[in-house]
């Protein structure tokens, strides 16, 4: 079975198994886990931040920035598909009591314009009482479903200043930065410097088999340990969790721009298929989607023939590439879709 439905459905390696076996651990609530410690020292470091918390899931981690960042009542401004808006369950609405302003990106990215558009401006006439706080901006960089697409450190600058300007906090979601950072060439820390806060996952492209952090200054993640504990994230002896991202963030970054080149050469073959259109130019880093007229039927006729992927929307099939795709396969998924759509 080829499986693009996600980079989430990777297998720890030995050698990753390995160290996760090896780790020292101690009971992470008490802050007596060294592997844990050691795994959040680095985060903070990497991503030039003064403090990381280790949680379960990127879910939690973004969850818990909302609502340290706002307070039941206010809004908060993030691109339409979102994965904190739309793929979080409403955890904003139930955890942290706010409502979403969308603005519908291109290519998952906004504008400065967009912001300021979105953030209505007290006036006399109508008093700032008459508005939801908007206090919160979130960018998510690689955007999902707007196919992995990257935001360039101008269009991060730009927005995040416009937030300053109107008093909002700013939290990246950057559950797949390292790819960002992969695809650009650029250190991770400066996609991550203009926010206050930033979320970044070790069990996507990375391979690890559980984890992401939550990183900003040293108060406000001392203070986002309480919501940690509340939303129930507090593990114990989770070293041998975080041995394995620590695995992860030594061996396998380098590596991701295989990821993306796999997913650039499998959008080239599925682009001369009949019946099939993929827009290239968005094709940034491991994710891919293209579209065909039935997709369910589509996916259908693929994982028939050892190929699984996900349908998104009514036109759309999505295909995700991760460590344990070689270009081999790359090429063999697209010899599927041709065959699967021929066949119909
Ligand atoms: C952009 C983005 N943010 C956050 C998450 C949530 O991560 P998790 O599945 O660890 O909760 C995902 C999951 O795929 C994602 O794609």
């Amino acid at each position: 079975m080829i499986d693009l439905r996600s980079d989430t459905i990777t297998q720890p390696s030995d050698e990753m198994r390995d160290a996760i076996s090896h780790a020292i651990v101690g009971d992470d609530v008490y802050h007596d886990d060294p592997t844990v410690n050691a795994l959040e020292s680095m985060v903070a470091d990497l991503l030039g931040k003064e403090a990381a918390m280790y949680v379960p899931t990127g879910t939690m981690s973004n969850q818990i920035a909302v609502r340290m960042h706002t307070q039941p009542g206010d809004s908060i401004v993030l691109e339409a598909s979102a994965h904190i808006g739309s793929h979080e369950m409403g955890g904003v609405a139930h955890h942290s009591g706010v409502t979403l302003k969308r603005i519908a990106g291109t290519r998952g990215v906004f504008t400065a314009a967009d912001v300021r558009a979105t953030v209505p401006v007290p006036h006399p006439s109508l008093p700032a009482y008459l508005y939801e706080p908007h206090t919160l901006l979130c960018v998510e960089n690689t955007h999902n479903e707007a196919g992995g697409t990257v935001w360039s450190l101008e269009e991060t600058h730009a927005v995040t200043a416009a937030a300053r300007d109107l008093a909002m906090a700013t939290h990246l979601d950057g559950a797949r930065l390292w790819n960002t950072s992969a695809a650009t060439e650029t250190s991770i820390d400066q996609y991550a410097a203009p926010f206050d806060t930033v979320s970044v996952c070790f069990s996507k492209g990375l391979g690890a088999p559980v984890g992401s952090a939550l990183v900003g200054d040293t108060d406000f993640i001392e203070e986002a340990r309480r919501f940690k504990q509340m939303f129930g994230g507090g593990m114990r002896q989770s070293g041998l969790l975080a041995a394995g991202a620590i695995y992860a963030l030594e061996n396998n970054r380098e590596r991701l721009v295989d990821d993306h080149a796999n997913a650039l050469a499998f959008a080239r073959f599925v682009s001369e298929i009949e019946g099939v259109t993929v827009d290239l130019d968005v094709v940034h880093t491991n994710i891919v989607y293209f579209n065909v007229n039935d997709p369910g039927q589509v996916v259908d006729s693929c994982l028939e023939r050892g190929l699984a992927m996900l349908t998104l929307g009514t036109t759309s099939i999505r295909a995700v590439f991760h460590l344990g795709i070689t270009p081999q396969d790359s090429r063999n998924a697209a010899a599927i879709v041709a065959d699967a759509i021929g066949d119909r």
